[in-house]
């Protein structure tokens, strides 16, 4: 038997006549019909006035936060359980990264850690949806509002999740002064390699389109007036964005598919299973289980037992305060970051990708089981 892979994407749209179409005409690079169309749609989709696409959610994140213009060394608010990249963004950009635990059952930022850890010097926060579920982005739109910061909310894994606020339904990546996404392979929808930065903001989006471009003058290309990047997105990646936004709804509805076969299967073990709480649309980006403490081993151990039976998983974010790279440059010193720390050594994601099959996830709950019992 081969083993069932963590994710593996589809692509049975018209994404090969849409990749072909470049090739046919030529338009391979970073300028043609797919890109405005793809950050247009994607936009659109969102409930957001502009996209600007680029190569990847890293950094499209760095890009986002370098258009807000916080001055140096001014404090971002950040969940710890994350992907590096959002940490990345905030040194990068020379600003001073605070890091808050996350809930329990959501895995999202703890909304009063978040309170906690405000001070004169906080310019901005930055929540990120975690596997699919919104961070409640109500508290973080208020807690903005009562101390004036910026929101950059990095909705990389909840392509179409939503938030119900003040009554009603949002799509993620619709709250932030900025908002990023991802369109790695293993995304609801995928370009191979890609992301977006969306705002509402004209002037925003003009900045980010600049830098996004090497700030090339107007009038005289080789005249720079700004510092930017070659951060741009090619007209292939965006064929493949456009094709499978066509699809989204589908592939959606089978992730929620997906999800409610693993919660009858996985019932009744001792792990805890995803939950969504009553404010919050999930879009399943992956199927993430955690350990009880009754189980007598760890999740790197639960990981080893499933992949002896071809099942592959991945394990869950290690903390940002746990990295030894930043722990050696003097960050993160001191904190208490207990949800985090436990999750991460508890906690694993499922074979989640829309490839997946009914029976190969039968096959799954029946080794998680067998590992269990
Ligand atoms: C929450 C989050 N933010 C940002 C990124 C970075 O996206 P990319 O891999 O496209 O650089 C990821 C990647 O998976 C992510 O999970």
């Amino acid at each position: 038997m081969s083993i069932i892979p963590v994710n593996e994407p589809l692509l049975p749209g018209r994404e090969m006549e849409y990749v072909n179409d470049c090739i046919a005409t030529g338009w391979i690079s970073s300028a043609g019909k797919y890109i405005h169309r793809f950050e247009k749609e994607w936009a659109a989709y969102c409930g957001r006035k502009f996209g600007i696409a680029v190569c990847n959610g890293t950094v499209a994140l760095e890009l986002a936060l370098s258009a807000l213009e916080i001055p140096t060394r001014k404090e971002v608010v950040l969940p710890s359980f994350t992907i590096v990249s959002c940490l990345e963004a905030v040194l990068r950009n020379g600003l001073k990264p605070v890091l808050v635990d996350c809930d329990p059952r959501t895995y999202c930022m703890d909304i009063s850690d978040v309170r906690r850890k405000i001070t004169p010097d906080t310019a901005a926060i930055m929540p990120v949806h975690i596997y699919g579920h919104p961070v409640n982005m109500g508290e973080v739109l208020r807690i903005a509002q009562e101390h004036n910061l910026k929101i950059v909310e990095d909705a990389a894994e909840a392509h179409g999740a939503e938030c119900r606020v003040e009554g009603k339904w949002r799509k993620c990546g619709s709250f932030g002064d900025v908002s990023t996404f991802s369109f790695y392979a293993n995304k609801n929808i995928t370009c191979g390699e890609g992301g977006m930065v969306l705002t509402d903001d004209p002037g925003l989006a003009e900045k980010l389109r600049n830098r996004r471009n090497l700030c090339f003058g107007g009038k005289e290309r080789f005249r720079h007036e700004g510092r930017g990047w070659n951060y741009r997105m090619t007209n292939i990646q965006a064929a493949m964005g456009c094709a499978q936004l066509e699809q989204i709804d589908r592939f959606i509805a089978r992730k929620l598919e997906m999800a409610d076969l693993y919660n009858q299967g996985l019932q009744g073990l001792p792990l805890q299973l995803p939950h969504v709480e009553t404010w919050a649309k999930t879009s399943v980006w992956m199927y993430a289980v955690v350990l009880n403490d009754s189980v007598p081993f760890d999740a790197a151990e639960f990981a080893r037992r499933l992949v002896d039976q071809d099942v592959q998983t991945r394990p869950f974010f290690m903390g940002m305060h746990e990295q030894p790279v930043y722990r050696e440059m003097g960050f993160f010193q001191d904190g208490s970051f207990p949800v985090t720390e436990r999750i991460y050594r508890r906690g694993l994601y499922l074979p989640s990708g829309q490839a997946i099959t009914d029976e190969q996830i039968e096959t799954v709950i029946q080794a998680v089981k067998k590992t269990l019992s």
